[in-house]
């Protein structure tokens, strides 16, 4: 399927597959394994993990169970949100490294601008510390490019005042009825890529009435309506599924929204999601 190996390109000229596979909640061990070896087997070349999953050793031995070559694959995975610290960042990237097992690491993200517990809380200058070592790690190659994730107008507007490298991308909750206006218009001015997480709300757009008219006409399911969407923003879907049948069919978006269609879909509120 085309949207599989489609590509969007980074700032930096390095190309990431347009659909990616998430793997967020996820348990490690037979649960991760053998989603990934499916999603491998459906074709899809991105797996995005994070340190905080705690499921990076299993999405790495999948990818090299998997026989894919390792340069046919793009692999993201993050920097704990808590870690704010230059020799914090370093540790982590050594112990992301280690756990995948996978050479070079394709995408690396700050996973957050504050720790989970302490959400909204000003960590600007440690944003910075860190970002001088994601910078490193881009010279160096060890990461082929960064960037960062839940980040807002504000917080990258801080990040790029102070730093040499513009993120590459900024992983953010983006579906229908959520679009994040204002950071994705910032992202697109800056040329930041504009990954979306949870595409199906975490499953709470799958019973949208208003979807599924529209995904009947075409023949399709809420599910796919949903990640098309994004593809037609210029938004790389990260959609997440244990379950083989539906990470094909998620997969399986090579068809065009009418304009019409795209209009009614930014019209949806998403009722608090
Ligand atoms: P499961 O893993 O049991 O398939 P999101 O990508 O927005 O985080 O949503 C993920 C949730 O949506 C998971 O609970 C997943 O369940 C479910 N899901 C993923 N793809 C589909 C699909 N095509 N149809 C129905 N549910 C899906």
């Amino acid at each position: 399927m085309a949207a599989l190996t489609d590509t969007f390109t980074l700032a930096n000229e390095v190309r990431i597959p347009k659909i990616g596979f998430g793997t967020w909640q996820v348990p490690d061990g037979p649960e991760t394994y053998d989603s990934v070896r499916a999603a491998l087997d459906a074709g899809y070349r991105h797996i995005d993990t994070a340190r905080a999953y705690g499921n990076e050793a299993s999405v790495g031995r999948a990818v090299r169970d998997s026989g894919v070559a390792r340069d046919e694959l793009f692999i993201t995975t993050k920097c704990p949100a808590e870690v704010k610290t230059a020799d914090g960042a370093r540790d982590a990237f050594q112990r992301s490294s280690a756990a995948l097992d996978l050479g070079p690491v394709d995408l690396y993200l700050i996973h957050a601008p504050w720790p989970w517990s302490d959400r909204g809380s000003d960590h600007r200058d440690g944003n910075i510390e860190v970002w001088k070592v994601f910078e490193e790690l881009y010279s160096s190659g060890e990461s082929r490019s960064i960037g960062v994730s839940n980040f807002s107008v504000d917080d990258l507007e801080s990040l790029l005042a102070a730093t040499e490298v513009v993120p590459h991308a900024n992983q953010i909750r983006w579906f229908i009825g959520n679009t994040q206006d204002e950071t994705t218009a910032f992202c697109a001015e800056h040329a930041i890529l504009v990954e979306g997480y949870s595409p199906l709300a975490t499953g709470g757009l799958l019973d949208n009435r208003e979807i599924a008219q529209i995904a009947d006409r075409y023949g399709k399911s809420v599910a796919q309506v949903s990640i098309r969407y994004l593809l037609q923003r210029d938004v790389l879907p990260l959609p997440k599924s244990t379950t083989p049948a539906r990470i094909v069919e998620n997969a399986a978006v090579d068809f065009e929204l009418s304009a019409e269609d795209m209009q009614a879909l930014d019209g949806l509120d998403a009722g608090g999601l």
